[in-house]
């Protein structure tokens, strides 16, 4: 009796003595719409949920509570915002250049490189790596995204004509490659020869639905609980795995560089961004001396995971919406043929810029299935928005899935309306309600190869193919875990068009 009614008493002077340090916050909490809390829990039981309802649980909190709305996750106080207005001003705010708490769950995965980090590495790291991002460095890659994208071609022509197939896992091979030999500098032979290389894309989707479960369920983000689940085994092997796979890049870039005359002068003069073509980021971090060996490993990783995945499900959504929505993949289909003809010709960036309805339906599955559905951002600062003033310490929460779907901005919002990005349609909405890469400090630094890489594939692919489905769009079943996904996968027929 007594180690209960002790460890009771622990507890609530534990959350009495928190609530007085946290009083202003919690005055300033009082006063925001949002639903009634739990002591100790807040409002964590509320997003207990499967996956497939987590949409439905903040549709329901934005439509009660409004463009301004908080709740509780134990003792983090999360401010979700849904006005494009205070979203452009918070994203580009100083005050909010800190990923918020959550991103703990993916860091514990991936490590603590740019994407899940913040501060003073961050910053520097994300300096070290931006000139390979650049729209030059883009251009240097031309010959491997086509020859890749070739042979993801091939690989759907070797396939039966008649079989329905999970496009994702060859896009996502193909993706994976790519990025290897682009950002990362190596060969295909090295690339090959990764450890693990197919295991980790294989595995990877599963990696993001146990970082998504712990940000969700509040039991899974006490370490011991966690610990004890088939999911941390599976976080362990796969960190293990990453190291391997990062350890080995870091070895055969290291050896490289040895051999590289010019290599510091590349990197320091003024004309680095003219030069950056002949350093992957991978290089650029080692020759920077800024990075430790864990921080190399972490980053190395990084490279590697916030592009091959985003990249494929894009792609995969896209071919998805053309063969769900046969009209538009006519009308995108003639846009290609008048570019290229049915010519087998590599891709380059001034075709894509004589494609606007590739880019107009682009924008629209980037409206529909957003990479980062939701954002969290630490608030370092009070910031005063339209309508109530965010306190320092709390969680900014960006809803862009919600966003990118609100009745207010977008007609019919569901549905598939590449439409929407004429010149025209775009001057009618307020400009921040569409934000696919984000804002600010912390956007995407990978927008322009994503969109050349995936414009590439969809285009390679529809120039050789008809896509169809069994299925119908209405069907579709969307899931939120970290970016919008389907919960059945990416089944398509291709049909090749010299049959037709
Ligand atoms: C069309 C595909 C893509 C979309 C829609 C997209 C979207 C985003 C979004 C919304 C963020 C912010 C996430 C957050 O703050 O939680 C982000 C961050 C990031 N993305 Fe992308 N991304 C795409 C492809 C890529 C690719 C291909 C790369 C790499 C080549 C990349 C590299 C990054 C990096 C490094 C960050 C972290 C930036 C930082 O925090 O400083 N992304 N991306």
């Amino acid at each position: 009796m007594w180690p209960v009614l002790l460890s009771i008493s622990l507890v609530l002077g534990i959350w009495f003595r928190w609530r007085y340090k946290n009083r202003r916050l919690l005055e300033i909490a009082k006063k925001m719409p949002g639903p009634p809390a739990l002591p100790l829990f807040g409002n964590a039981l509320k997003f207990m949920c499967q996956p497939e309802e987590f949409v439905r649980v903040l549709t329901e909190l934005i439509r009660d509570y409004g463009d301004v709305l908080r709740f509780w996750l134990a003792a983090d106080l999360n401010v979700v915002v849904s006005n494009p207005d205070d979203i452009k001003l918070l994203l580009t705010n100083n005050k909010t250049s800190n990923k918020g708490p959550q991103y703990k769950y993916m860091a514990d995965v991936i490590g603590g490189g740019i994407l899940s980090g913040s501060g003073i590495a961050w910053r520097k790291h994300r300096k070290i790596a931006t000139p390979n991002y650049g729209k030059r460095a883009i251009e240097s890659y031309n010959d491997i995204f086509n020859k890749e994208v070739d042979w993801l071609v091939d690989k759907f022509k070797s396939l039966c004509k008649s079989q329905e197939i999970d496009i994702y896992k060859y896009i996502v091979q193909c993706t994976s490659y790519t990025v290897c030999q682009t950002l990362m500098g190596l060969s295909k032979e090295e690339t090959m020869g990764l450890p693990h290389l197919q295991n980790l894309i294989d595995n990877s989707p599963t990696l993001y639905n146990i970082v998504f479960d712990r940000m969700t369920k509040w039991y899974l983000q006490i370490d011991p609980i966690f610990w004890l689940t088939k999911s941390s085994q599976q976080q362990k092997q796969f960190k293990q795995q990453m190291t391997d796979l990062s350890t080995t890049v870091l070895k055969l870039r290291m050896k490289k560089l040895a051999d590289l005359d010019d290599k510091l002068y590349l990197m320091n003069t003024i004309e680095d961004s003219l030069k950056n073509t002949q350093l992957s980021v991978i290089d650029r971090f080692i020759l920077s001396n800024e990075l430790d060996s864990k921080e190399l490993i972490d980053e190395t990783f990084t490279v590697f995971t916030s592009s091959q995945e985003a990249s494929a499900k894009i792609s995969s959504f896209l071919l998805l919406m053309m063969a769900f929505h046969p009209t538009c993949q006519e009308k995108l289909y003639a846009e290609i043929v008048d570019v290229l003809g049915s010519e087998d010709k590599p891709i380059t960036d001034d075709d894509l810029k004589q494609m606007p309805y590739l880019e107009m339906a682009f924008k629209e599955v980037l409206r529909l299935f957003p990479i980062g559905a939701m954002m969290q951002r630490t608030i370092n600062e009070d910031i005063a928005i339209s309508s109530y003033t965010i306190p320092a310490g709390s969680s900014l929460v960006v809803p862009v899935y919600h966003i990118h779907r609100d009745p207010r901005f977008w007609e019919d919002p569901d549905s598939f309306d590449p439409e929407r990005f004429t010149q025209e349609n775009i001057k009618k909405r307020p400009t921040y309600c569409y934000i696919p890469f984000s804002l600010g400090p912390m956007d995407c630094l990978g927008r322009y190869f994503g969109a050349k890489l995936i414009k590439t594939i969809v285009v390679k692919i529809l120039q050789k193919f008809k896509a169809t489905s069994n299925n119908h769009y209405k069907n579709l079943r969307v899931i939120i875990s970290i970016s919008a996904t389907s919960l059945d996968g990416f089944h398509l027929n291709l049909t090749p068009r010299e049959v037709e």
